[in-house]
């Protein structure tokens, strides 16, 4: 259980693919910002207000900070093991290979559970743009989950399958795809700042944490999903031209990027709009996503009031109330146009770890199978879509995304420690990046992804032991017998050949 498969042995595993190495340093950057901006900053700001009101600024600096110090961890083992898996590889090499599968086990909330959460995002902002440029309201029944009094989020399935049917034909973004929706996206934010910020009240930001520290940090550990999707960079390692260099310039870098947007957003919601949580009828907190909330809204918007908490397109929303009602139809455009890539992503990470963990004999070998004419692993990506779109069918978004930082959260802490005992146990090695200040930066990232997880809603936080426990039992009746480290086979054969590129590689 605890065997480790050689570090030397998995570069020899994927110095033998020939994935072709295209991607510079800003198209790596790019892709980091493409998989990063969705959901997360287009979408959640408004549960964030719920949880934390104008405080939540404090809360988007808080999660910006523990995945920096986690990209900088990141950055020394995608540099030094420039291979396909993240987390997953890296923990196999340094903690054992039962850990290696809870982290690989963990990364299906990351990945596919993500790609669930950004589809009803999507949604949201699809039945809106509807509404407002078209007037075609799509009946609440069939654009909301059981959640919020719907039966299915029809929308929210639409996007998961057709996203879905593109992987499995093998198409992909090209690289210059990938630079126009990151374009949209950033200058519909931008857009946002500009008109938003002018506009700034200080009164709106009084009082500034209505629900005390623990609302701004649970809005942190909340939040924290607008920065995933970084990692997704050390995925497309293997199609990275001088990994060593580009890798982490392009983490840091887009993490960066979307920091100073995600602040600059904040700032202009709170300060023109106003981002105050909605009470009970009796002043009671409620939480957000919740059933009581929704009811509450709706006697609220009778009554002609239209908090930010209570939008499911919360910056459209907000430019649609400071008067620039065609913008904020535009941004909804541009999120219409520019969602479905995070989605992409976010399912082609999760095909490619189950992968990466087949290869190994983790999983079985049928999983990777390869279709004859798409040459696509078409079984594991319709295994993966069905969860998607059973996820974004019938769930709300902040939940899905607090369960997909849960296990984004457990990997980043195996990546910190990793990291750590890398430069016990190998401290020779080559290191073409080095984590600054490791022992104060690394123990902070492991405690950091502690804190935030500790302040997740009880159903995320439950969640996780339980999926884990389950992914435990699967290990020992399955992976544990069937490890090709296990049987020998140090190097990992080949299973398929590896065809499909990482989106946005050329
Ligand atoms: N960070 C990505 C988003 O916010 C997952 O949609």
């Amino acid at each position: 259980m605890w065997r480790v498969k050689p570090l030397d042995s998995i570069l020899a595993t994927a110095e033998k693919k020939s994935l072709h190495r295209s991607l510079g340093a800003v198209q790596l950057t790019l892709l980091g910002v493409g998989a990063i901006i969705g959901t997360g900053i287009f979408v959640l700001t408004a549960e964030a207000a719920q949880k934390a009101g104008p405080g939540m600024m404090v809360s988007f600096i808080i999660a910006g900070f523990v995945c920096a110090l986690a990209a900088l961890c990141y950055s020394e083992l995608a540099a030094m093991v420039p291979v396909s898996g993240s987390a997953y590889t890296y923990s196999y090499a340094v903690l054992g290979e039962v850990v290696a599968w809870l982290v690989g086990w963990a990364l299906i909330l990351e990945y596919a559970v993500a790609a669930s959460a950004v589809s009803v995002g999507w949604s949201g902002y699809f039945t809106g743009l509807l509404e407002h440029s078209l007037g075609i309201v799509v009946p609440p029944e069939f654009a909301n989950g059981p959640y919020a009094g719907g039966l299915v989020n029809l929308p929210a399935v639409a996007i998961g399958l057709l996203v879905t049917l593109l992987l499995i034909r093998g198409t992909r973004e090209s690289a210059t795809l990938n630079a126009v929706l990151v374009a949209i996206k950033v200058a519909a934010l931008g857009a946002f700042v500009w008109l938003a910020l002018p506009l700034l009240k200080e009164q709106n930001f009084q009082p500034f944490a209505p629900m005390g520290t623990p609302g701004v940090i649970g809005a942190a550990a909340s939040i924290f999903f607008a920065y995933v999707g970084f990692d997704a960079v050390s995925t497309a390692a293997e199609e990275t031209k001088n990994p060593q260099r580009n890798v982490p310039i392009a983490l840091i870098g887009s993490l960066v990027i979307c920091t100073v947007f995600y602040l600059l957003v904040a700032a202009g919601a709170i300060g023109a709009y106003g981002a105050q949580p909605v009470f009970g009828p009796n002043g009671e907190v409620l939480a957000a996503g919740s059933t009581a909330l929704t009811q509450q809204c709706s006697t609220l918007a009778q009554a002609g009031q239209q908090p930010l908490v209570c939008s499911k397109e919360a910056l459209a929303h907000v430019l649609r109330q400071i008067g620039q009602p065609e913008v904020g139809n535009l941004l909804g455009l541009a999120v219409f146009l520019g969602l479905p890539s995070v989605i992409l992503a976010m399912i082609y990470g999760q095909t490619r770890i189950f992968f990466v963990m087949s290869r190994d004999g983790l999983l079985p070998g049928v999983l990777s199978r390869v279709h004859p004419k798409f040459k696509t692993p078409h079984v594991v990506t319709i295994l993966t879509g069905v969860g998607v779109m059973i996820g974004a069918a019938f769930f709300p978004v902040g939940q899905l995304a607090d369960i997909s930082n849960s296990g984004t959260l457990f990997a980043f802490f195996a990546v910190s420690l990793a990291v750590m005992i890398l430069r016990k146990t190998n401290p020779d090695r080559k290191r073409p990046f080095r984590t600054p200040l490791v022992w104060i930066i690394a123990p902070l990232s492991a405690i950091g992804c502690v804190v935030l997880f500790f302040f997740l809603p009880a159903p995320a936080k439950m969640l996780f032991p339980i999926w884990s426990g389950v992914g435990l039992v699967v290990y020992l009746l399955y992976g544990v017998h069937k490890s090709h480290v296990g049987r020998g086979l140090v190097d990992g054969p080949e299973l398929v050949p590896d065809t499909q590129p990482a989106p946005g590689a050329d």
